[in-house]
């Protein structure tokens, strides 16, 4: 796929997408074709993370959710889900330094209670510690999936119906919008995916009902701010209707 680069001065600012999701994918691929292990595509996709985070932050975009490790990547052989888990150890710990300096809240979605307590409890201090900043707020999607996300939804609601604190005939969107990871956040309105895929993998399901889809042939390493920048304009020339005329 190729599309011109944009500019920052071709962005509307103030029209940005609310919340980007992003499926980070092609890590193994960019490193196959380096001839090096998958570890080295997954270190190079943190990297390439970390300037996709400030320059979405340096926007104005005030949320993005990033899939670093689905429900399902536990299928993964032993020794790349280990090293998976230790990048985010890392990145959580380095991200009080870094990121943090640049104000950015960062939260974690997902299943905690399968991460290791070492991970359960970098989260809790990372979350703490971020909490106070007025930046983007970035959610890291850790051992998440949005089937879990809407079961475990739905077992809180029907516990509160069966408690008598919710009547069923009030059971609204907003109600289940409240039982999400992504709780008071807005829907995802653009989506972006790498390395050619084109399918949702299980992400974010309810929130990005009328996201805006943007996919690009680039490996999750080699996507730059400039790709980002051209994933916005295009959204922003895109027409949305949300079902109506
Ligand atoms: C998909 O590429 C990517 C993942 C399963 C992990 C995403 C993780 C990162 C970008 C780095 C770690 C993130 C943080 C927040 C530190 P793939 O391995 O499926 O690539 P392939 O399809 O080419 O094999």
């Amino acid at each position: 796929m190729f599309f011109k680069k944009k500019k920052i001065e071709e962005i509307d600012l103030l029209h940005l997408p609310q919340h980007i999701g992003i499926i980070m994918d092609g890590n193994g691929r960019w490193a196959k074709k380096r001839g090096l292990p998958r570890s080295a595509g997954h270190k190079a996709g943190a990297e390439a993370l970390k300037k996709i985070i400030t320059e979405a932050n340096n926007l104005g975009v005030k949320y993005i959710t990033v899939y670093a490790f689905s429900t399902e990547n536990w299928k993964r052989p032993k020794e790349e889900v280990d090293y998976l888990m230790s990048l985010l150890l890392d990145y959580l710990r380095n991200a009080e330094k870094t990121l943090a300096g640049e104000n950015v809240v960062i939260r974690a979605i997902g299943s905690r209670k399968e991460l290791s307590q070492e991970i359960q409890k970098q989260i809790i201090k990372t979350e703490e510690f971020t909490k106070n900043n007025t930046g983007i707020v970035m959610n890291i999607a850790l051992n998440y999936g949005a089937r879990e996300e809407i079961t475990n939804a739905v077992k809180e609601i029907c516990a509160e119906a069966v408690n008598r604190v919710i009547d069923t005939s009030d059971i609204t969107e907003n109600v289940i919008e409240n039982h999400l990871y992504t709780k008071n956040q807005p829907d995802v309105d653009l989506l972006i995916r790498t390395s050619g895929e084109q399918r949702l993998s299980n992400f974010m399901l309810w929130q990005v009902s009328y996201a805006e889809m943007w996919f690009t042939d680039k490996l999750w390493p080699d996507f730059k701010p400039a790709d980002l920048r051209c994933a916005i304009v295009d959204f922003q020339n895109r027409g949305r209707r949300f079902g109506g005329v």
